[in-house]
């Protein structure tokens, strides 16, 4: 499949995920991770996704990336675009992966390598989607690495993960995310690794991203507290379901379900 065109012909909205289901197969039947979540999510916007522990968050994410193991049961539908995407093969997925959608993790030590020195694992993933080698391939690594206000950044391309802070760690991931000027980020729980100071910087990090280069982004958390101020719209989801959704001003002026008010509860007073 070919990188879509951006030639402002695309109608419907950007990511619309419609009834999407997905469960693991157990002795004992099906277990149902997310059941029947529908949203849509246009570009530029930012959506949070909530919800307790287990409640199927990063399914549900995986599910919308097409980043499911083999044995998971899913229906539904993912528009992506205008096309769906919830059947293609991991080899279409590829021309999706890292250009049009992409993913920053919790726990940025998984998703480095850690025998790699940083300036190379962005540089790969340069040359591997956007074909771009040698010194364009390393000056834009540079740029990127600035841009996530990296200090020192001509340094820490020859460092290795191991060598930077936590907080520095998730910075040189959330470049590596970006390198390939996704249209789609999917954040989950990108700061639960990390200390509280620390934990604002980063999450500024990625709301200024996301504003400077128009992207649509779903920052997943299990906090209330981390979604606030910085998303148009959260969803509450229970049990794999989508329990209550509204603009985050509404959500926070007039709960709807006992749940959400328990998690705003939550929130630890700082
Ligand atoms: N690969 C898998 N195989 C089987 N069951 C899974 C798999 N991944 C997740 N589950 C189950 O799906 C449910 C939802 O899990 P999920 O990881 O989406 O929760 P979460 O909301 O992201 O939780 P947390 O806040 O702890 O990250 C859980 O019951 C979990 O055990
Ligand atoms: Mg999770």
């Amino acid at each position: 499949m070919d990188r879509f065109e951006d030639d402002g012909s695309e109608s419907g909205p950007f990511l619309e995920v419609d009834n999407l289901s997905t469960g693991f197969p157990t002795p004992r039947g099906v277990a149902q991770a997310v059941d029947g979540v529908s949203f849509k999510l246009e570009r530029g916007r930012t959506l949070g996704v909530v919800g307790e522990s287990g409640s199927g968050k990063t399914v549900l994410s995986r599910s919308v990336m097409n980043l499911l193991p083999k044995y998971a049961i899913k229906s539904g539908s993912v528009r992506f675009r205008g096309r769906e995407i919830s059947s293609l093969s991991d080899r279409d997925m590829r021309a999706v992966w890292g250009t049009e959608m992409a993913m920053v993790f919790q726990d940025p030590m998984t998703s480095l390598n850690p025998v790699k020195r940083v300036g190379v694992q962005i540089t790969e993933s340069l040359n591997y989607h956007l074909n771009q080698k040698g010194k364009d391939a390393d000056e834009t690594a540079l740029a990127l690495l600035r841009s996530v206000r990296i200090p020192e950044a001509q340094r820490r391309l020859r460092e290795y993960p191991h060598q930077l802070s936590g907080g520095m760690r998730q910075r040189v991931s959330i470049a590596i995310s970006l390198a390939c000027g996704p249209r789609l980020l999917i954040a989950d729980e990108p700061t639960t690794a990390l200390d509280v100071t620390v934990q604002a910087q980063i999450l500024d990090l990625l709301q200024a991203q996301q504003r400077d280069r128009f992207m649509a982004m779903m920052l997943i958390t299990h906090d209330l507290g981390v979604v606030a101020g910085r998303t148009d719209d959260i969803a509450v989801m229970y049990a794999g379901r989508v329990v209550e959704k509204a603009p985050t001003k509404i959500l926070y002026r007039n709960m709807k379900m006992p749940y959400t008010e328990a998690l705003i509860r939550s929130i630890p007073k700082v």
